[in-house]
């Protein structure tokens, strides 16, 4: 028997007011992956991450972790924004170290956390920087570092690398590779870059432009480990990359992949 999903979503909507932003999405994410959702601007897809992470509910359907719905925000479903919202108060390190103290963790084994995360974040050594002392792409590396020192079984990223410049970027999505080797922690990763996508994901899915369903679903069957960057040139990299634009360019899967997947199972 398959294992049960970490993340069940059952034809669930969600209106403001009179205006249906998610229309009956249905998908299911197992443990580990790392899945990204494209679409075009004002589709739903922050407002998908913002039920996952239990800041809203939805209108109508089920969204369920591990087994049981999801009514609030909790520690185990962590969201990382595109600021990284970090504290400018705080140096790096307090600022990873800052989701430990809030739950009672002891000091020396929050140095210990603290400087393992530093190093997997590819910040060992700069743990003593404010954040005024950091470049950008610093600050996010922080930013994801204060959410995975908090152990969560899912990570819910919304563009966290869209201010970044090129480089920084390619370099950011390969640490966050390199983190989720480490943490195997499930992600759910919003980007307007289906560069972006196809290099971090096993799975890719793509929101209509209107009504708020999802068009198309895509599998990323590229060679592990990533990390190395080298996979952008693979050939199956790139035929993806151009049926994923041509899906969203259509507006519409049929022209690319033959049917639409509602259910994304
Ligand atoms: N607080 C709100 N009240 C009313 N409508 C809202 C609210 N927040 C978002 N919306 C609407 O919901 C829709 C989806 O918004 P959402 O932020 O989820 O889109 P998005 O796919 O994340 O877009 P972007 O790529 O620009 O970030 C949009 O039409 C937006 O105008
Ligand atoms: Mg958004």
């Amino acid at each position: 028997m398959a294992p049960a999903p970490l993340l069940e979503a059952v034809d669930v909507s969600f209106t403001y007011g009179a205006s249906t932003v998610l229309d009956r999405v249905s998908f299911t994410l197992g443990s580990s992956e790392v899945v990204s959702l494209l679409g075009p601007s004002g589709c739903g897809k922050t407002t998908l991450l913002n039920l996952i992470a239990g800041f809203r509910q939805p209108s109508s359907g089920r969204l369920l972790f591990d087994g049981a719905p999801i009514t609030a925000p909790g520690p185990e479903r962590a969201v990382v924004f595109q600021s990284g919202a970090l504290f400018d108060w705080l140096t790096a390190r307090q600022n990873i170290e800052f989701s430990l103290s809030c739950r009672g963790v002891a000091k020396a084994e929050r140095r210990d956390v603290s400087e393992h995360v530093l190093e997997l974040v590819g910040l060992k050594g700069a743990g003593g920087l404010y954040p005024y002392e950091m470049s950008g792409g610093m600050r996010q590396r922080v930013g994801v570092g204060r959410v995975i020192a908090a152990r969560p079984r899912i990570m819910l990223m919304d563009e966290p690398f869209a201010a970044v410049d090129v480089q920084t970027r390619e370099a950011l999505q390969e640490e966050l590779l390199r983190i989720h080797a480490a943490t195997r922690c499930t992600i759910v990763f919003v980007t307007h870059s289906i560069e972006e996508a196809v290099f971090l994901s096993n799975r890719v899915f793509v929101l209509a432009k209107r009504g708020g369903t999802f068009d198309a679903a895509f599998d990323v069957a590229l060679p592990a480990p990533r990390w190395d960057g080298l996979n952008r040139l693979d050939p199956e990299f790139l035929r993806l990359r151009e049926r994923i634009y041509l899906t969203m360019k259509a507006g519409s899967p049929a022209a690319t992949t033959g049917a639409r997947a509602h259910a994304l199972t």
